[in-house]
């Protein structure tokens, strides 16, 4: 191992590739370093300093995530410095705007109480629909950040809740860029970007207006990357509905297409939430589409069948599923006994599983005896 690839992290020595970050090579080595801008895969920006390390010889507190592993480097990330500045950068990142999920006023005399009241807490009203999934808000309970010392700047722009599927609150954006880094760098769709100036700034869409005026597609690439309640998938606004708990992630693979897309649901209250790609896996890496992102208010809906219905004299009623089974094969055999088997055609569907889909053909073929098996990617 050559020396000159090696680097000094809170006194271990570390191996690291060309190209590989202070943040980078401490992540491959477990080491903790808190971020809350950096979007894994895109161009670092150094917006939250978060991630402020100590580097030997350096000037300043650096940014992990934007500075180069360099031979020799010797780098701590735990400093009573480090700590200090990381805590002041959480106390101006709660005071930018409105994050009301009660790390504001909490008593960190009473460290236990801090926690407990923190993650169960039911007395405020309006309280951010991120409540529990928010990276902000769990920085601040871990460093023990109050978030009062300063106080908190009005909001500047009205929520814009007139798009299909996201919520914009720019009362809670922190200005970081992941957003506008995963819209660009990720989707590539150009849809957002940084608007406006200093205390003004904003992330804007075409001409300011609403995201469904834009370019904006709609995969929620956007959503997923950011790491406050600034943007919200609209199902998650109910309202009078008030988070306590955050959401539960139950893992699963999208069922719209054959692409076989993961993703995780997030839960509660028996209710899903919004929906994320799993990231460092395939097919997707994170990414999703609109339809795996968005399309799921079907799971609860009133609509649903429950039970097989039978038509009879134009009508539709409720049946038993022996009844309704033995009906289909009847009739199914009738055709088959009268008309041959290819009198028979099957449409299966591209939103089923495979193995669904193999029981189908194999039904198909083997059961009704015809090649007349198709799916149709609108069933
Ligand atoms: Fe490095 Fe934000 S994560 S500056």
């Amino acid at each position: 191992m050559p020396p000159a690839n090696m680097i000094s992290i809170d006194g271990r020595e570390y191996e690291f590739m060309p190209g590989e970050t202070i943040l980078d090579v401490a992540r491959r080595n477990g080491i903790d370093i808190p971020t809350l801008c950096y979007l894994k895969g895109a161009t670092p920006t150094g917006a939250c300093r978060m991630c402020l390390v100590e580097v030997q010889g350096a000037r300043t507190l650096v940014a992990s995530c934007a500075m180069a592993a360099a031979p020799k480097m010797v780098v701590k990330t735990q400093t009573e410095q480090v700590m200090k500045a990381r805590r002041l950068n959480l106390e101006l990142l709660l005071a930018s705007g409105h994050h009301n999920c009660l790390v504001q006023d909490l008593d960190m005399d009473q460290w236990t109480d801090f926690q407990l009241r923190a993650m169960t807490t039911t007395e405020h009203l309006d309280i951010c629909p991120a409540y529990g999934d928010c990276r902000l808000q769990e920085l601040a309970i871990k460093y023990g950040v109050r978030g009062n010392r300063f106080t908190p700047a009005e909001p500047r722009y009205a929520i814009e809740t007139v798009n299909p599927f996201i919520v914009r609150d720019f009362s809670r954006c922190i200005l970081c860029g992941r957003c506008v880094q995963a819209c660009n760098e990720v989707q590539v769709n150009n849809a957002i970007s940084f608007g406006y100036r200093g205390a003004n700034s904003k992330i804007v869409a075409r001409g300011d207006g609403p995201l469904k005026g834009s370019d904006c597609v709609f995969c929620g690439e956007c959503l997923q990357a950011c790491p406050v309640g600034a943007l919200v998938s609209k199902a998650a606004m109910e309202p009078g509905k008030q988070p306590t708990t955050g959401t539960k992630p139950v893992r699963t693979t999208c069922s719209y297409c054959g692409v076989g897309c993961q993703m995780y649901l997030h839960v509660r209250d028996n209710r899903i939430e919004k929906v994320t790609g799993v990231e460092d896996v395939g097919p997707n890496y994170g990414s999703l589409c609109a339809k795996g992102r968005f399309g799921y208010d079907f799971v609860d809906s009133p609509d649903r069948l429950k039970a097989p219905l039978v038509r009879e004299n134009g009508k539709f009623r409720e049946a038993s599923w022996e009844e309704a089974l033995g009906l289909v094969a009847d009739r199914l055999g009738r055709i088959k006994a009268e008309s041959g088997p290819d009198a028979i055609g099957v449409l299966s569907s591209a939103r089923v599983t495979n193995e669904e889909n193999y029981l189908v053909q194999k039904f198909t073929r083997a059961v009704l005896g015809t090649n007349n098996i198709d799916h149709c990617a609108r069933l």
